[in-house]
């Protein structure tokens, strides 16, 4: 036996992306997307919806940032995704987070997430509401990393559970990827 449920955009696991722009007067806003991910090679491709703020900000600076949400900072990615930078100017300080600016693209970083993907915008259509850019880099905290490698059981990013409208931490290692299907060759 199997359930239908229909139509809908469940799947696992989706993300949760936390985007960074600047407004017009240089002070920054950050939005939550989950309908996201990576598109090509080196490139991101996000579903932002035209109303948002955002998106006036992507259009006229070209840039943004890409950030993972993580457990400890839940509340703050929660409510970015709550409210529009269109009625709550100081966004980003009424979410307890700390803009800073990128040194590869003309957007914010935020000190509190502590993974993060620096794009610049390739294109956004208006009509699918498609944004895609280029990342030109990646960068992590150093508490977040071991032996040189980002290490998800330190930066606990979340997945969002759109079935249930739950964020859930992404787990733990099952297997080596590219390898344990070896076995069955
Ligand atoms: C869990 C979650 C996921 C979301 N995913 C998206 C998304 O993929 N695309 C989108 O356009 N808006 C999405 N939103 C809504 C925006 O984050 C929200 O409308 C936000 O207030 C827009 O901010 P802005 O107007 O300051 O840019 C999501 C919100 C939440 C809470």
């Amino acid at each position: 036996m199997r359930t239908d449920f229909g139509k809908k955009t469940f799947l696992y696991p989706m993300p949760v992306l936390i985007i960074g722009t600047y407004n017009e007067d240089g002070t920054p806003n950050a939005m939550n997307a989950a309908w996201g991910g990576i598109y090509n090679d080196n490139q991101i491709c996000i579903c932002v919806a035209e109303s948002h703020k955002t998106t006036i900000n992507l259009k006229a600076r070209k840039a943004f940032t890409v950030s993972m949400a993580d457990a400890k900072n839940i509340a703050a990615c929660d409510y970015v995704g709550l409210v529009s930078g269109k009625e709550v100017p100081d966004k980003i300080k009424k979410a307890g987070l700390t803009a800073v600016k990128s040194s590869k693209v003309d957007a914010p970083y935020f000190e509190e997430l502590k993974m993060t993907l620096e794009c610049e915008m390739v294109s956004y259509d208006d009509k699918t509401e498609q944004l895609i850019g280029n990342i030109v880099n990646i960068s992590a905290d150093d508490s977040i990393i071991t032996d040189g490698k980002i290490d998800p059981e330190k930066l606990q990013p979340v997945t969002y559970d759109s079935a249930n409208h739950k964020y859930r931490v992404i787990g733990k290692a099952v297997a080596d990827a590219f390898a344990v299907g070896k076995s069955i060759k």
